[in-house]
């Protein structure tokens, strides 16, 4: 059967640090709450004019690199942002027009911080239907863009960046031992969509608006929701906690993270976390993850890894492959 295998991976960060101390003089707010209450210690921010394109384009550079393909061997983008540079065309357009590729299709996918999931969901229906065989899959933000500076319950915990991944299609024999994608699953409930939402929009108010989130509701649904499209993936594979190598979750609040990994019994060495250095990047969180575990020699070939995310809408998905 054909499988969507991830042949490279690259990220980007934008080289501006600003640290919890750095929040002094803009909210009320200390390095010790932030520290504890979501385990972020630093985030990246865009310089002034630079924009989810230009960290897209960075990312899916350093993919390409890695998978030693060119844009000219590509079918497909699909880029997961909430922060597209324009209303339209897709952000996923410009980068395709930069990167010097001319053919195929590019487009944006819009699930918030569960993006990624989305986007690589989607190319592994298209590789495994056989409409596409090389997909690069981006996830790229600059939230930095629509937070309210002054909202402390919101400000302190986002961040800007993206991650991108190579997926091709390869054969694998069905079962849970081949590489690629094993099983991936999609969530969405409406009824939550204004526990974390932007107040704009061109159709409603015709601004960007800005970010506005009742955390501790979207804390409350996180661990249930996540738990579900993981006992999802469990039951289509028939794999379970033991099985895994790595567990890439969304970096949101490593509360969240810690919590998940410990209601579904995964061993705290197999989480990969890196919410301390760059906040919430929404769906540049799991490929930045992603690439800090595979270039630091964490994750290898043949690797069981787990990845998930929940996010506005609400939204929550799962991905289980094998590297
Ligand atoms: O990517 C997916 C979407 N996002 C998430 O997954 C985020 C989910 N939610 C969370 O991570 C957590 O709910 C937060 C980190 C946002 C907040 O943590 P919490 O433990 O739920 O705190 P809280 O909202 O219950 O606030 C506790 C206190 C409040 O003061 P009072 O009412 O107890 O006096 C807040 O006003 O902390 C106060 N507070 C702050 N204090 C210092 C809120 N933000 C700050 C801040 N600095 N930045």
């Amino acid at each position: 059967m054909i499988r969507s295998k991830i042949t490279g991976c690259g990220s980007y960060s934008p080289s501006r640090i600003m640290k919890n101390a750095d929040f002094d003089g803009i909210v009320e707010t200390s390095d010790e709450w932030i520290v504890q209450r979501t385990g972020i210690r630093q985030r990246h921010i865009a310089a002034d004019g630079e924009t989810t394109a230009d960290l897209a384009e960075k990312a899916a550079i350093a993919a390409m690199q890695d998978a030693g393909v060119s844009a000219k061997d590509l079918d497909l983008i699909i880029l997961a942002t909430s922060t597209p540079d324009h209303t339209f065309p897709a952000t996923a357009v410009e980068v395709q027009h930069r990167l010097g590729m001319h053919h195929g299709a590019a487009f944006d996918s819009q699930a918030v911080c569960s993006g990624f999931v989305f986007a690589l969901t989607t190319a592994d229906q298209y590789i495994r239907t056989g409409f596409a065989k090389r997909i690069l899959v981006i996830g790229a933000e600059t939230f930095s863009r629509i937070l309210d500076w002054t909202d402390r319950t919101t400000c302190v915990l986002f961040g800007d960046g993206a991650g991108a991944v190579i997926v091709e299609a390869t054969t694998g024999d069905g079962t849970s031992n081949d590489r690629g994608i094993l099983t991936c699953h999609l969530r969405s409930d409406g009824r939550h969509r204004d526990k974390l939402y932007v107040d704009g929009g061109p159709s409603s108010t015709q601004t960007v608006g800005h970010l506005r989130m009742e955390g501790r509701e979207v804390f409350r649904h996180a661990v249930g929701m996540i738990t579900d499209v993981i006992e999802a993936a469990y039951e289509a594979t028939g794999l379970g906690s033991e099985d895994l190598d790595w567990f890439v979750p969304h970096q949101a609040n490593k509360r969240i993270i810690d919590g998940s990994a410990k209601k579904l019994g995964i061993d705290p060495e197999k989480v990969v976390i890196t919410v301390d250095r760059h906040g919430n990047t929404s769906a540049a969180s799991i490929p930045l993850a992603l690439d800090a575990a595979y270039k630091d020699g964490r994750i290898k070939p043949n690797d069981l890894v787990l990845l998930e995310a929940m996010g506005g809408g609400f939204t929550w998905g799962s991905v289980l492959l094998r590297w």
